[in-house]
């Protein structure tokens, strides 16, 4: 017997389809197919991400998914239709772009549907529920998944349009969480298939936070991380539409920092070292981060950097890092 979630499952599959077809072959969809080329996407991305268009109307997909033979119910469990009053139901994503979510086995489990016309939210995802939980799925992951394998090494970016983009320049181990933060769910997911993980946010103050704490969940799952910074302002996307993709990879990932290098800078931003207190905390700081690396060489060249820029003797910082190293323990 087919169960709920098979028929929920179907519905999502049958609907990324329609919305697909309707961004090629509808008035309303050329809109949405005319913003995407305007940003730069081409069709082979559009195809291979199965990007779509909901049209306008309020009960198009309703129509659609009872023709087929799905009752309202579990359509409005499945998140696509949404009602005010019981009696009407409308399309959740009705006017947007549609970004189908799979899951790590490539089913359709969720859309995230972005405005084309300013409204708010800019996106708009499928409601959580048992298939489609946001903490669990990473966007892209299932095409991902062998290059990731292979390569030993992931890309972690904020969105869709990074992934699309970045497939666009060649990069094909990359994914991205969905809007919310990265959760020790992705983390361990990442864990099983990579040592490595380049985080490459949006280069403002929201990625940069969200760098420091990703990087942290990471480390404690046992990764290696690399951190590629943009200039500010930028994402990978709208870096990869202005410089190109040589550019992004050789001047963006190729010179992905390490961790401490990341810490060192970012760390900075809480302190006014022209301030002999702050100063020191700072170092503090520093010290209680080396303390936690896996490697004594690595450990070791920190501690020199941090006694050669700030001045202050290798062996009291030693003496410090030793102390914070034992009571980490
Ligand atoms: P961003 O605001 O950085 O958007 O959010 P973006 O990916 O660069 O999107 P474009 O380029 O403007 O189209 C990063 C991710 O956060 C989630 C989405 O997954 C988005 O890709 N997000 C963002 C939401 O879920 N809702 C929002 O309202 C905004
Ligand atoms: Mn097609
Ligand atoms: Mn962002
Ligand atoms: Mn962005
Ligand atoms: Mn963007």
């Amino acid at each position: 017997s087919t169960t709920e979630e098979q028929l929920i499952l179907e519905a999502y599959q049958w609907l990324a389809k329609l919305y697909h077809h309707l961004l090629y072959h509808t008035k309303d969809g050329k809109k949405g197919l005319e913003y995407l080329h305007q940003r730069g996407f081409s069709d082979d991305a559009i195809e291979k991400f199965q990007i779509g268009f909901s049209p306008q109307s309020r009960d198009f997909i309703v129509k659609f998914l009872e023709k087929k033979g799905y009752h309202r119910q579990l359509m409005v469990k499945a998140g696509f239709l949404t009602t005010n009053d019981q009696i009407n139901y409308f399309d959740r994503f009705r006017g947007r772009i549609i970004f189908p979510i799979r899951n790590a086995i490539g089913k359709t489990v969720g859309f995230g549907g972005r405005s084309i016309d300013n409204q708010e939210p800019k996106y708009l995802n499928s409601p959580e529920s048992e298939l489609f939980q946001k903490s669990k799925l990473l966007y892209n992951f299932d095409n991902a998944r062998s290059e990731i394998r292979k390569r030993n090494e992931v890309i972690l970016l904020e969105g869709y349009a990074d992934v699309l983009a970045l497939y666009q320049a060649g990069v094909m181990n990359a994914v991205a969480s969905l809007g919310t933060s990265f959760t020790d769910s992705h983390a361990n997911i990442l864990r099983r298939y990579v040592e490595t993980v380049v985080i490459c946010f949006d280069g403002d103050t929201a990625g940069q936070n969200a760098t420091y704490k990703t990087l942290k969940l990471l480390k404690k799952v046992g990764c290696n991380v690399k951190i590629a910074m943009l200039p500010n302002g930028y994402d990978p996307d709208q870096y990869i539409q202005e410089f190109g993709a040589e550019a992004f990879r050789h001047t963006i990932l190729d010179t992905s920092a390490s961790e401490m290098t990341f810490l060192i800078s970012h760390l900075k931003k809480n302190y006014n070292l022209n301030q002999e207190g702050d100063r020191l905390r700072y170092v503090e700081n520093i010290i209680s981060e080396i303390a936690l690396l896996d490697s004594s060489i690595k450990r070791d060249h920190y501690l020199r950097e941090l006694s050669e820029q700030f001045s202050l003797s290798y062996e009291a910082l030693q003496q410090d890092l030793a102390v914070k190293m034992q009571n980490s323990k």
